[in-house]
C-alpha cells in the first residue's frame, strides 16, 4: 500500500513562508524528536535563506535518548543550526527556548525592536503544545487530528518576542515511502491517509529489528517471532483484540500496538537515526494470515517511494 496524501497547500506555504521568512529573526523549526528527517520538511529547507534556525526536537520525552543526542550532533554542524530537545508540555525546558532565541538575535528583543521568531512544522508536532507553553495560557488550538488549524496568527509573549504561528502551512514529504511509513507509525498522518493494518505491519517490523527487548518487555514474550505478522498475532492475543470465532482481529491490534507505541507505552523510542534518511527497502510481509479484507494490499517496496504528494 502506498500512503498518499493530498494537502494541497504547499504553493500557499512557499508564499507564506517566504514573506514571513523575511520579517523574522529566528526560525523555530518543530520536529518530532523520533523522526527528526521525515519529520521536517524541505520547503524551508529552501526558502531559510541565511536566517538562524532552532531545530526543536519536540515529543523527547517519547524519543531514544543516545539516537536524539546523535541527531543533535548531526544539526549543530550545520552553518546556523541550533538543536534543541524537549517536551513542549514541560514549562522548564520550553524556557530554554527563549534564551536560545535571545542568544541568537541579541540586538533584538528591546523596547521597539521586537524579536520576531517564526514557529513552523508539520501537523502533529507539537507546536499547538509549545505555543501554549511559552505563552502560559491556552491560545493556540491542540487537537489530536493532525492539521486542525489553518490560519495564520501572531503571539505576544510580551517579553520582547513576537511569535508567528504557522499553522497548517507545512506538510509532511510523502515522496519517500519509508518517511511516510514513519510519519504513520508516530501518528503524524491523518487516519483516512492510512491503513492500520499495513502500518502496524511496519511498525511491528521495525520494533523486531531495532527494539526487540522493548517487545519482550512489553509483551512478555519469550521467543521473538520472525515475522510481523506472527508477531501482531501474538500482541493481539495478549491484549485481547480478537473477532467473531476467536480469530486475532489484526486491524485493531494493528490499532492498539500504534496507539502503545505513540504513547511511550513500550518506552523511548526513535524511528530513525542519522543517516538512515535515504530510503531503504523495507516494509512489512503480508502472509496468507492477514484478515481477508487485508489480502491483496502490497508491502511498501523501493519502487513505491516516487509516488507522491501532489504538492501544488
Ligand atoms: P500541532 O499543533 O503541531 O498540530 O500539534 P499539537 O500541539 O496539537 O500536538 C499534537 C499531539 O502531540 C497532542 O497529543 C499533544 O499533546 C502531543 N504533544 C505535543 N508535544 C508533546 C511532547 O513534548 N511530548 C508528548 N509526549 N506529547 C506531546 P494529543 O493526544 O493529540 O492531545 P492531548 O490529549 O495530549 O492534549
Amino acid at each position: 500500500m502506498t500512503i498518499q496524501w493530498y494537502p494541497g497547500h504547499m504553493g500557499k506555504a512557499h508564499k507564506e513562508i517566504s514573506e514571513l521568512v523575511g520579517k523574522t529573526d529566528v526560525i523555530i523549526e518543530i520536529l518530532d524528536a523520533r523522526l527528526p528527517a521525515s519529520s521536517s520538511n524541505i520547503l524551508l529547507t529552501k526558502l531559510r535563506r541565511n536566517k538562524p534556525c532552532i531545530k526543536v526536537l519536540n515529543k523527547n520525552d517519547l524519543a531514544d535518548p543516545a539516537v536524539t543526542r546523535s541527531w543533535v550532533r548531526i544539526f549543530e554542524k550545520r552553518a546556523g543550526v541550533c538543536a534543541l530537545p524537549l517536551s513542549a508540555k514541560q514549562h522548564a525546558e520550553v524556557k530554554q527556548l527563549i534564551r536560545l532565541c535571545q542568544r541568537l538575535a541579541p540586538h533584538r528583543g528591546k523596547p521597539g525592536k521586537p524579536l520576531r521568531a517564526l514557529v513552523v512544522g508539520i501537523p502533529n508536532v507539537g507546536k499547538s503544545t509549545l505555543i501554549n507553553t511559552l505563552a502560559g495560557k491556552s491560545m493556540a488550538k491542540v487537537g489530536d487530528k493532525p492539521a486542525i488549524t489553518s490560519c495564520a496568527q501572531q503571539i505576544d509573549l510580551r517579553n520582547g518576542i513576537i511569535l508567528s504561528d504557522t499553522p497548517g502551512l507545512l506538510w509532511p514529504d510523502m515522496s519517500d515511502q519509508v518517511a511516510a511509513y514513519r510519519l504513520a507509525t508516530s501518528g503524524a498522518i491523518g487516519v483516512n491517509a492510512l491503513d492500520y493494518t499495513t502500518v502496524g505491519l511496519f511498525a511491528a517490523d521495525f520494533m523486531l529489528q531495532r527494539y526487540p527487548e522493548l517487545l519482550r518487555s512489553r509483551y512478555q514474550l519469550g521467543d521473538l517471532p520472525e515475522s510481523a505478522t506472527t508477531l501482531l498475532e501474538e500482541i493481539g492475543r495478549r491484549l485481547g483484540c480478537l473477532a467473531a470465532g476467536g480469530v486475532i482481529d489484526l486491524h485493531r491490534t494493528a490499532e492498539a500496538f500504534l496507539r502503545e507505541l505513540r504513547s511511550g507505552r513500550l518506552g523511548r523510542i526513535s524511528f530513525e537515526e542519522p543517516g538512515q534518511e535515504e530510503p531503504v527497502q523495507a516494509g512489512p510481509e503480508v502472509t496468507e494470515t492477514v484478515e481477508a479484507g487485508e489480502r491483496g494490499k502490497s508491502p511498501i517496496t523501493g519502487t513505491e517511494r516516487r509516488a507522491a504528494v501532489d504538492a501544488a
